[in-house]
């Protein structure tokens, strides 16, 4: 699908996002758990535009929810409450009340108040919310500091004695049935052994649970399979998949796992222009273009790497560039030091790999407008969200 007609049929910055290779990618994940009892729960947060949780839903997806709105969201596209796990750290009254109510697969709570504050909702409704309890296993993710969420100091679920506890403690609260253990220790993880730990050591305790009479069904042992965004190979589903049930041993448990980058990261272009070209002192360049850190904030916030490519190439030496956005600010800078043939203004450039936590982290800062979304499957593209407008922002304004 050459971009340049997406381009030119819905402007600029625009993220495009391929059908296919988002199916292919949940495919991949799901057969290689083929043969252990497992359900995935695509991790909303990592981009949940509508068509896309559609098209995660026609795959077999279930969801993972980290807020009110994204259960809203899931319920929209067509799933029902036990296909929908609830987590997050900071799960409000009103949030809560929504997902006993609805009866969603599990909420994963992060803390004895959060215990508390369910039971005491539940109670008065009288009924039973189901409950997992997330375990901060204290695992170095080893990836960037700001998405690793298993070490002791995260703001994360609860050390593995106190899941322990909980779990003896809580287990005959009459609002709480208490089902699964969770845990969660990052995103972006390219190296697999913390998720065998983590695997593992969840295992561990739920074996000793089980051998208590504490009938848990499930362990959901949450997302972070990275990807490859400069080049170098990543791991594998197949490899994953070895490490996760390497972890669980014996286990007879059926397991529940949040992907989110890993399936549609890969998906996802943002297409800009170059507004400007520009020397530097020194011999480099800056090439300008008309999308940055309001689209895409990863480069700025996690010293993120994602290749930029031109469009269409040009003859033109290369040169030594910066690629930066038309922010008021020296962050945004989408590439530093990219080798690239010299583009010339108006000319397409895409940043690679931005199909998760691209446009759901996007923002209206120097009141810019959230960017055009289009789909394409089977060769057909679909405009899937329209470009926010001046008078949409100022709608909300009183
Ligand atoms: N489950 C839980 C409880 C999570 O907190 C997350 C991600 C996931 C699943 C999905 O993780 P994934 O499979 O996508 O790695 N904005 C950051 C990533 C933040 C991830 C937050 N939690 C980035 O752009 O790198």
């Amino acid at each position: 699908m050459p971009l340049a007609e997406l381009a030119a049929a819905h402007g600029t910055p625009l993220y495009v996002y391929s059908g296919a290779t988002i199916a292919a990618r949940y495919r991949a994940v799901d057969d290689a758990f083929a043969g252990y009892p497992h359900s995935l729960h695509y991790a909303l947060k990592a981009n949940s535009t509508l068509a896309i949780v559609r098209l995660l839903r026609s795959l077999g997806s279930r969801v993972d929810a980290n807020s009110g709105g994204e259960i809203d969201v899931a319920l929209r596209a067509g799933f029902i409450p036990p296909e929908i796990v609830f987590t997050g750290v900071a799960k409000t009254d009103s949030e809560l009340a929504q997902a006993i109510d609805l009866g969603v697969k599990t909420i994963n709570a992060e803390s004895e108040g959060e215990l508390e504050r369910i039971d005491a909702l539940a109670r008065r409704r009288q009924t039973r919310a189901r409950v997992a309890v997330r375990v901060n296993p204290d695992i170095d993710a080893r990836s960037h500091p700001h998405i690793s969420t298993g070490l002791k100091t995260n703001k994360f679920g609860v050390s593995i004695d106190d899941a322990r506890d909980l779990c003896l403690r809580m287990r005959d609260r009459p609002g709480l049935e208490i089902v699964a253990l969770h845990a969660h220790v990052g995103s972006q993880i390219m190296d697999l052994e913390p998720l065998r730990g983590a695997a593992a050591t969840v295992a561990a305790l739920a074996r000793e649970l089980l051998a208590g009479g504490l009938p848990l069904e499930h362990l959901d042992l949450g997302g972070g399979l990275g990807i490859s965004y400069d080049g170098t190979p990543a791991p594998t589903a197949q490899a994953y998949a070895e490490a996760i049930l390497a972890g669980l041993g014996d286990i007879d448990m059926s397991i529940v796992l949040e992907p989110g980058r890993n399936i549609v990261g890969p998906a996802g272009a943002l297409v800009t222009r170059v507004v400007d070209v520009k020397p530097q002192p020194g011999g480099k360049q800056f090439v300008i273009l008309d999308g940055g850190m309001t689209e895409l904030i990863r480069p700025m916030l996690y010293n993120a790497f994602h290749r930029i490519e031109p469009v269409v190439t040009r003859d033109s030496p290369e040169a030594l560039v910066d690629v930066v956005g038309p922010l008021c600010e020296s962050s945004d800078t989408l590439g530093k030091d990219r080798r690239m043939p010299t583009p010339a203004v108006g000319d397409l450039v895409a940043v690679l790999d931005a199909g998760a936590y691209g446009a759901v982290m996007a923002s209206n800062y120097n009141r810019r407008t959230m960017p055009a979304e289009v789909l394409v499957q089977d060769g057909r593209p679909a405009l899937i969200k329209r470009r926010q407008t001046i008078d949409d922002l100022l709608a909300l304004e009183l």
